[in-house]
């Protein structure tokens, strides 16, 4: 299948499928000397996992990393770096009642309409399961980021029509409540909605916020490779990902030029600018502010609640969805946004990098070389 490969300079291929063997990904052009190991990328993928709460499905998915090649004594060595996570929990049988027919919202039908033949496993590489290999070359990516001051996180802001209240927000209450929401009170909330939902076997959608902090000014690529539209592309390839702003977003259409425009001021060390409508990039490049986007999430496409569908064969019937799924996306997909996010900001940082001959003259230590 082509379509699984990602990046240019930091390139990430994901491989696998829900129920297979094995689930993972190989990222090549890491730099070499990059300090990793297992538990870097564990960490995140712990992030991921089902099982954490109520509102996460219980499949047991383990989620342990191995890495295979490219790091040699807990450093890459700038070969390829080739990561797997066994699937240890996959029942099949959970999925026998979806095998002849097509879930409302989910790719069954738009699958077998391209190939003819359907992995129906828990939907196979269209299954959420694939964003453990981008979550665990992402968070290489974020390492590698970190090692330039460069640092990237996500939230979730609203779940359903609970939205955080930015006068509450805190990163502290963020890592404590397993929805991710930087507001407690919200939270609460949005675990009574979800109570509400899961009652009435339906789900909820919902909205990641992501923060790039650190990034300097003038990473991006003008003109098909702008970073806002790479971030764009990398947060839309997440599963039930329908919507992405960057900045103000679709608020901006909505502003007078005299509000959205971000004035710029001298700090006495550079420019600087005392408001982020734009999200901290400009014409495709960032504008060494904070980067800021947001992602909104469909409700999880597989319900309980009877559906109409129809089979493969062409026949109307109902469907009641009984494998284990989560009644909300976002709290698993938090960490999802956040590694592409940072695997885009690796790529086009590394992309960068020829951009000023007077920067390759320092890289290869050489002068400006005389005209004639
Ligand atoms: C982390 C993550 C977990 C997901 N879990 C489920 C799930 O348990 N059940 C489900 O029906 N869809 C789940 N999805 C969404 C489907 O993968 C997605 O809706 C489906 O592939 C159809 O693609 P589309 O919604 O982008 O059109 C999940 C997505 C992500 C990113």
């Amino acid at each position: 299948m082509a379509g699984s490969e990602f990046g240019t300079i930091f390139k990430v291929t994901t491989w696998g499928e829900s129920h297979g063997k094995a689930i993972g990904a190989v990222v090549d052009g890491c730099p070499a000397g990059l300090p990793l190991c297992e538990e870097d990328i564990q960490a995140y993928l712990n992030r991921r996992k089902p099982g954490q709460s109520r509102y996460t499905t219980a499949r047991a998915e383990g989620d342990r990393v191995e890495i295979l090649s490219g790091v040699f004594e807990g450093r890459t060595t700038g070969t390829p770096i080739s990561m797997m996570i066994w699937n240890t929990d996959q029942r099949s049988r959970d999925y026998g009642n979806i095998m002849e027919v097509y879930r409302p919202g989910h790719a069954d039908y738009t699958f077998d309409m391209k190939y003819g033949f359907r992995d129906y496993r828990g939907g196979g590489r269209s299954s959420g399961r694939e964003t453990a290999g981008r979550v665990a070359a992402g968070a290489i990516a974020a390492k590698f980021l970190a090692s330039l001051g460069i640092r990237v996180q996500a939230y979730t802001s609203a779940i359903g029509d609970v939205s955080i209240d930015r006068s509450r927000f805190s990163w502290e209450e963020m890592g404590k409540n397993r929805l991710y929401m930087p507001d407690r009170t919200a939270a609460e909330q949005a675990e009574r909605l979800l109570e509400r939902r899961m009652a009435e076997r339906d789900s909820v959608g919902g909205v990641v916020e992501c923060v790039i902090w650190g990034m300097p000014a003038g990473v991006g690529e003008p003109v098909f490779e702008k970073l806002d539209a790479n971030l764009a592309k990398a947060v839309m390839s997440i599963g039930a990902v329908k919507g992405v702003e960057i900045g103000d977003g679709f608020r901006a259409a909505l502003s007078r030029g005299s509000e959205n425009n971000d004035e710029f001021h001298t700090d006495g060390n550079g420019t600087v600018k005392r408001t982020n409508h734009g999200g901290g990039i400009l014409g495709g490049l960032s504008d060494g502010s904070e980067i800021f986007l947001r992602a909104a999430f469909k409700p999880t496409p597989s319900i309980a609640k009877p559906q109409h569908t129809v089979t493969r064969d062409g026949r109307e019937t109902m469907i009641e969805i009984v494998g284990r799924h989560d009644p909300v996306i976002v709290p698993r997909a938090v960490v999802v946004v956040e590694t592409m996010a940072a695997l885009t900001a690796a790529d086009l940082l590394l992309q960068s990098m020829t951009s000023r001959l007077d920067r390759i003259q320092a890289f290869f230590g050489v002068s400006a070389q005389p005209e004639d």
